[in-house]
């Protein structure tokens, strides 16, 4: 089995090496491939080192899987040609989420969404991600009418240059990096991505549009708030639900806590609920905060945080993999 790693170098590319290796694909032939200024540097898996490739020499080991994490640009430039190849490539970017004959999964909802012709596989958002993890049961027991969402995301969703920039004015210096048009230390943006004529972001686009494919149903309404804030890992969402169907919250607490990946910690007599440094590093999606919402006749708030590199990113991209290597085995 060989699998090559697009992005290798980087933040999430380096987080799926280690996610590899801890679902236990060590015994694989590691293409680890980056731009052209990494080439030939050196990287550690399964106790052994590697060198980066480039990516054209990477699509001429023809390997079995290509997981992606170098930009949407490289992704659109160069995961055609690994599929060329018969090769299966799962892509962290934006670029190919969107197209119609582009499955977009999260293994533990939709991995039956994957025909074994499919070649481009595109691993959602991470914000999504977490958001519809936790969204996802409560959808098949009563119907998801409409969401409001406000997110509390950390600069690691803006990879090397986001921490780069925020450790920098912690320590009152200038960043050689930056990822934000504002400081990011003792700030709040609400800002993510680029905006639109109408005044929404990219991440706040893609929450709506990622949501409704995932979840496949085009008639949830999504309105949502994307916000930087300065925490160097993990993202925090609050999110207002507002279901089709009547329920019972005790019943919302059952099927939360029986949906695999999610972990409701929610104990407010104890002041128990998800923070980001208790999801940082770790895979599965946190919830808590769940408690009816009063204002509206089926309503529902929940707060969900998860590790927006692991579940958010690598995790999610491996699990994706995993699953497929299982299924080609029978
Ligand atoms: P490199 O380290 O050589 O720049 P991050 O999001 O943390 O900045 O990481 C981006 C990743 O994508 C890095 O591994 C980076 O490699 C890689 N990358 C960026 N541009 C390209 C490109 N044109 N071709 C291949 N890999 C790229």
């Amino acid at each position: 089995m060989k699998i090559a790693v697009v992005g290798a170098t980087g933040l999430v590319g380096s987080k799926m090496l280690q996610v590899l290796e801890e679902y236990g694909l060590t015994d694989i032939e590691l293409l680890p491939a980056a731009s052209a200024r990494s080439v030939g540097k050196e990287i550690d898996f399964a106790g052994r080192k590697h060198k980066v490739v480039s990516v054209e020499d990477a699509i001429a080991a023809r390997p079995d899987y290509a997981i992606f994490s170098a930009g949407g640009g490289t992704s659109l430039q160069y995961a055609p040609l690994f599929a060329e190849k018969d090769c299966t490539v799962v892509d962290n970017s934006s670029a190919w989420r969107m197209y119609p004959e582009v499955p977009l999964v999260v293994p533990e909802i939709n991995i039956d969404v994957v025909k074994d012709s499919d070649r481009i596989i595109a691993n959602p958002n991470c914000s999504t991600i977490q958001m519809v993890m936790a969204l996802y049961p409560i959808h098949k027991a009563y119907g998801i009418k409409r969401l409001v969402i406000a997110t509390y995301q950390s600069v690691s969703g803006s990879g090397i240059k986001g921490l780069t920039q925020m450790e920098y004015e912690e320590k009152g210096e200038e960043s050689p990096l930056r990822a934000y048009p504002h400081p990011i230390h003792h700030n709040v943006l609400p800002h993510g991505g680029d905006f639109d004529e109408q005044g929404y972001t990219t991440e706040e686009t893609k929450l709506l549009n990622e949501t409704r494919k995932i979840l496949r149903d085009n008639e949830i309404q999504v309105t949502s708030t994307v916000v930087r804030v300065p925490v160097s890992g993990g993202h925090s969402e609050a999110v207002n639900v507002e279901t089709r169907k009547s329920f019972e919250l005790q019943d919302v607490r059952r099927l939360l806590g029986e949906m695999p990946g999610v972990v409701v910690t929610d104990d407010p007599s104890q002041n128990l609920y998800p923070m980001p440094i208790y999801a940082y590093d770790k895979n599965e999606v946190f919830v808590g905060r769940i408690r009816r919402d009063f204002s509206v006749e089926n309503g529902l708030n929940l707060w969900v945080v998860a590790d927006n590199i692991r579940k958010g990113a690598a995790t999610n991209a491996v699990q994706i993999v995993v699953e497929l290597i299982k299924r080609r085995k029978h």
